[in-house]
């Protein structure tokens, strides 16, 4: 019987503003989670943090858009909402962006990444948490995981991989799919997911088997709601080892900070920055963008783990050049390339000052 993993996240509620989420609030995340397994509804499941975010990390048998399993995450953020408000945190309910569930969790507000699959005797998984980034930013890295034989020798020199991978991409505007082969025809690829304000590769899958190798959830709140409500802050799923890159090739992007976009107000560029669990509350300038690997071994649905995959010093160096990056990035304030182009920002006072200044504007 093939066995579901869903991540499904929202921020429901930040402390101190958003930089964080009360512990409170992840144990309600916690209890409702445990009860979901006691009443059969899970094989297993935890809820995580990074920032703001709560990130339900869950096993069942009921395959994915299963409504009884979407409406327990939503009722565990409206929950998880009643103890923010209690508590008066910052933003409470920030993600949950429709007044009553109807069936399925996306478009409703939270993001979900949701993969099924076959149990290998022994299953490696790494869930990915990011905070103070948008939905796309996974394209860069599942490209290095899945397309770039400097990233993932095992490309090159295992026999399993050396097929590669199919990328399913979403045109996120237009509500469109596209799935491009690896290696033939990574160029088109390219084209499209080295813009992941617009393109947002969803899945990942083994040319070999047909098995999913990856997802991440593309949600884009400001598209659901047509106007800013905050960051999507994306979550992944990834197999790792035997027809998948190895754990050490899943992690080795994050050994670059790069450049995501979020960050003060979801409107600036700045270095995704990997983290362990202690160190993913964002708070210089709302940021740096933070990503956390939460490592598990599965053991017939049961999650074994999580390890703290970036709770590594071999991450120290990519902290740090993040941290200079930051710097420097922050010295150029309001100009670009800091603050994003004006058609992506998520907040913008530029129609009222353009109103304003209408009549100022003079042929040359
Ligand atoms: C970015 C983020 C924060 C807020 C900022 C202003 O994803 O969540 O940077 O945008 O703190 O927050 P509000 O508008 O809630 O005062
Ligand atoms: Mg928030
Ligand atoms: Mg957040």
């Amino acid at each position: 019987m093939p066995q579901t993993l869903s991540v499904i996240k929202a921020d429901i509620g930040g402390f101190v503003g958003h930089s964080s989420m009360h512990p409170e609030v992840l144990d309600y995340g916690r209890e409702q989670v445990a009860q979901a397994v006691q009443d059969g509804l899970l094989i297993d499941g935890q809820a995580q943090a990074c920032g703001d975010d709560m990130f339900l990390i869950l096993s069942h048998d009921r395959g994915e858009d299963d409504e009884t399993l979407h409406k327990f995450a939503w009722d565990t953020f409206q929950g998880g909402t009643e103890v923010a408000r209690k508590l008066h945190l910052y933003g409470a309910g920030q993600d949950l962006l429709v007044d009553a569930f109807s069936g399925n969790i996306r478009g409703a507000g939270p993001g979900s990444a949701e993969l099924e699959l076959v149990e290998r005797p022994s299953e490696p998984i790494i869930v990915f948490m990011g905070d103070k980034t948008s939905a796309g930013a996974f394209n860069l890295p599942f490209y290095k995981m899945f397309a770039d034989p400097f990233n993932t020798a095992g490309l090159v020199i295992a026999e399993s991989l050396h097929d590669g991978f199919a990328f399913e991409v979403h045109d996120i505007a237009n509500n469109k799919k596209a799935v491009f082969q690896s290696p033939d025809e990574i160029y088109d690829l390219l084209v499209f997911i080295g813009s992941p304000a617009h393109y947002a590769v969803k899945r990942v899958v083994t040319r070999s088997t047909g098995e999913v190798a990856a997802v991440s959830s593309t949600d884009k709140l400001s598209l659901i709601a047509g106007r800013y409500v905050g960051k999507d802050d994306p979550t992944a799923i990834v197999r790792c080892q035997g027809n998948f890159p190895a754990v050490g090739e899943v992690l080795e992007p994050f050994s670059t900070p790069y450049i995501v976009e979020g960050f003060m107000r979801g409107s600036h560029y700045g270095p995704w920055m990997p983290v362990s669990l202690r160190d993913a509350n964002p708070s210089r300038f709302d940021g740096p963008p933070r990503v956390v690997a939460l490592g598990f071994q599965l053991a017939e649905g049961k999650f074994i783990g999580p390890r703290d995959m970036f709770d590594d010093p071999s991450f120290d160096n990519s902290r740090k050049e993040a941290n200079t990056i930051s710097d420097i990035l922050r010295k150029h304030g309001p100009f670009e390339p800091h603050r994003l182009p004006l058609d992506e920002m998520e907040y913008t006072t530029m129609p009222v000052v353009a109103e304003k200044m209408a009549s100022r504007w003079t042929a040359l």
